[in-house]
């Protein structure tokens, strides 16, 4: 038995397929390089959802049900709001927690809407209030991710700043039965309903190994701080028994597919002649060879965490949002997920493998 449950089959889906061998990610039916960046991440949504959730709307109609049901949660969230303001101690994504707990199972709005409507409300509001402003009530003329940093910096984005964002939600809607999809699935499986499933997901997603890992990316490039500092720097932190964020996944064996669609995204947005996405490259090169020979055999490539983090920094939004707009993204997945298990309608109840002492004979 292995402790990571690696190659065992836990579900059945038509969402998406990850082959980690040939480095290929398919979203029902769709090659991932067709459709982020490609189509809108409405349209992701709708393809995902399609035959799933009730009702089954296409993308222009989804693009105007979204922005209604952002204004919907939005008085909602003010009142999370005030309670994340009196507790300054909340990290950001605890504050996404809290604003999901607060929606009710008993609400009229189809739930897979209001949570995914939640998730770029509550993350652009606590955004500001970390920066001491006031939150900024969503617009539904807008689309999620032009809206999302509407919210965020209380003005319209740039079209390549909306669109470097659409893309990168699109990017990371569905992966399998990762971690958050699967703790998703397995409530779901209990009946608990929509809203409790995606906030466990959420909490799957909170952990560094999962989510996490972008905004250590972007503390190892400021660490190396220029091209000569990126060897040593590399190799001390191997020396210390430390892992290079941004490298390695469980099923990918070659290079994530993602990270060349966002690697694309984050070029078009900042230009050929970025010094950061210099650096960021030349680490990614030395990155790889110093992994090869002190991991041989590991097949240790870049995952998409690496130009997630140079993506979203473009976009100046907080290293502590990362995994906040990660969620953003993955919502689309675990609505999906959800929508699917429930269909299935039996209970995920695994077995274990008791090792502990036996009781003593009376
Ligand atoms: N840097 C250095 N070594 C790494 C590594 C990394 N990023 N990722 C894995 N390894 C090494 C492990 O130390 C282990 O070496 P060992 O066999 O000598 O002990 C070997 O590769 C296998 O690692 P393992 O922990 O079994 O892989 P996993 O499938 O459980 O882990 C990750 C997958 C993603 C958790 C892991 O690669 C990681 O921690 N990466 C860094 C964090 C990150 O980028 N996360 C975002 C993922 S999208």
């Amino acid at each position: 038995m292995t402790s990571g449950l690696e190659g065992v089959v836990a579900a059945e889906t038509v969402l998406s397929h990850v082959d980690g061998e040939n480095g290929r990610l398919i979203i029902r039916g769709r090659e991932l390089d067709d459709i982020a960046g490609k189509i809108s991440f409405e349209e992701v949504c709708a393809l995902l959802w399609e035959g799933l959730a009730e009702p089954d709307l296409p993308e222009r109609d989804l693009r105007e049900v979204l922005g209604t049901a952002r204004v919907a949660v939005w008085p909602l969230a003010q009142k999370v709001f005030a309670l994340c303001r009196e507790t300054p101690a909340l990290s950001l994504i605890e504050g996404l927690r809290l604003g999901l707990s607060a929606l009710s199972d008993q609400d009229k709005l189809p739930h897979h809407l209001l949570v995914t409507a939640m998730v770029p409300v509550m993350t652009a509001g606590l955004i500001r209030i970390r920066q001491g402003l006031e939150p900024v009530a969503p617009d539904e003329a807008l689309s999620h991710a032009a809206d999302f940093l509407a919210m965020m910096t209380a003005r319209p984005p740039k079209r390549l700043q909306a669109h470097a964002l659409d893309t990168y939600l699109s990017a990371v809607c569905d992966h399998g039965l990762n971690a958050s999809t699967f703790t998703a699935r397995v409530i779901a499986s209990t009946q608990a309903g929509m809203i409790s499933s995606v906030i466990g997901g959420l909490c799957a997603l909170k952990g560094p190994l999962h989510g996490g890992a972008p905004g250590p990316v972007l503390d190892m490039l400021d660490e190396i701080g220029d091209e000569k500092g990126i060897r040593p720097w590399l190799e001390r932190q191997l020396d210390q028994g430390e892992r290079l964020m941004g490298f390695g996944h469980r099923i990918y064996k070659v290079r994530d597919p993602r990270a060349d669609v966002l690697k694309g995204a984050v070029r078009l947005l900042s230009g050929d002649d970025s010094n950061r996405i210099a650096l960021a490259e030349k680490v990614e090169q030395v990155a790889l060879e110093v992994l090869a020979e002190r991991k041989p055999g590991r097949r240790l490539e870049t995952n998409v965490e690496f130009y997630t983090a140079l993506l979203l920094e473009a976009l100046a939004i907080p290293r502590e949002a990362f995994t906040p707009v990660f969620a953003i993204g993955r919502t689309a997945g675990w609505v999906a997920h959800v929508l699917e298990q429930e269909k299935v309608g039996r209970i995920i109840r695994p077995s274990s493998v008791y090792i502990g002492p036996e009781p003593l004979a009376a």
